[in-house]
């Protein structure tokens, strides 16, 4: 696979005392031979920063692909997550849970550990204490959370002595919360934005197509570089398809405008994608459905 040409832009985000790589690879709904596949085939490519979670019961899989990869441990930067359950951030069962990760994952060290999303039945005191053991037993590099509103940031800011490195969120040309955003960036937690495609709904974009076409790029390309041309913004695209994880690493070698930017972030979400999400009418309707259909008949229409 070719290697794409790689230029400054692609230092990692650099936060005070923490970083975070500008481009990761994500691997959610992808599992077994085809998710080892995809992060050898990411590897290969030139990501140095791959993105997993307990939750995606994957991490066997990714553990593989890096140790079997040509590239050296030291060389990537790993992320997983903690599921936010209550009795899951508890400081023994934290603890336990974040070395069931480096077990799973064959690797000694995490670069980086994150709370997945907060429940707040749960003690958060705890949860930063637990964290912050792993840091200070050099079982975790950097801590972070994902899905945390301002409130919840700004309780954990307070509670860890180890800087939050980020606040992994969905982010993308349909959806983000500016405010969350802004706060971020100026607290210097980094913003890793997930979803950047919209979960591959804005590859068919016209705006971003007819941008992209400027430039030689095509809609995800643009979707990628709107996210890491922000300050303080990293992202990490999944893919699962050989063409699409080396297009979505060659998004260095251009550069959106000022005007690019702003008729991006104004772009409103399809009808189709903002009543699918959650709170949405046809979210809800299939909510509805889901307890009177039969499953199989069920997952043909969801
Ligand atoms: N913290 C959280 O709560 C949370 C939640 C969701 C996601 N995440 C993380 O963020 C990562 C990315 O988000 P996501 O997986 O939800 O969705 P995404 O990256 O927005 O989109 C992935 C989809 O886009 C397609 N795609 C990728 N590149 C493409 C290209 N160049 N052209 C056309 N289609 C393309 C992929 O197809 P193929 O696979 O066929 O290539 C896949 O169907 C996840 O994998 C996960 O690591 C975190």
């Amino acid at each position: 696979m070719k290697r794409p040409q790689q230029s400054a832009d692609m230092a990692p985000e650099q936060n005070g005392t923490t970083t975070v790589p500008t481009l990761g690879f994500g691997t959610y709904r992808t599992g077994g031979y085809k998710c080892y596949n995809a992060v050898k085939n990411a590897l290969d490519c030139g990501y140095t920063h791959i993105d997993t979670a307990m939750a995606y019961e994957n991490e066997a899989a990714v553990g593989r692909a890096i140790e079997q990869s040509s590239v050296d441990r030291e060389d990537i930067f790993l992320t997983t997550k903690i599921k936010g359950y209550p009795e899951m951030v508890e400081y023994e069962r934290l603890i336990e849970a974040a070395k069931g990760c480096l077990e799973r994952l064959g690797t000694e060290y995490l670069d980086l550990l994150l709370v997945h999303w907060w429940n707040p039945l749960a003690d958060m005191e705890e949860t930063f204490n637990a964290l912050n053991t792993l840091v200070d037993d050099g079982l975790v590099g950097q801590i972070g959370v994902s899905n945390f509103s301002i409130k919840e940031l700004k309780q954990a800011m307070r509670l860890s002595d180890a800087p939050i490195a980020t606040n992994q969120i969905e982010y993308h040309p349909y959806w983000g919360d500016e405010e969350l955003v802004r706060f971020c960036q100026d607290n210097d937690v980094t913003v890793t934005a997930y979803s950047p495609l919209a979960e591959g709904r804005a590859v068919e974009d016209d705006v971003l197509r007819s941008i992209g076409d400027r430039y030689g790029k095509s809609a995800a390309q643009v979707s990628i570089r709107w996210l890491i041309q922000q300050e303080n913004v990293v992202t990490i695209p999944k893919a699962a398809t050989p063409k699409h994880i080396e297009a979505n690493i060659d998004v260095f070698d251009f550069e959106l405008t000022d005007r690019d930017m702003r008729r991006i972030r104004k772009l409103k979400p399809p009808f189709w994608y903002r009543e699918n999400r959650e709170g949405g009418s046809i979210y809800e309707a299939r909510s509805v459905l889901g307890n009177f259909v039969p499953d199989s008949l069920y997952n043909r229409i969801a």
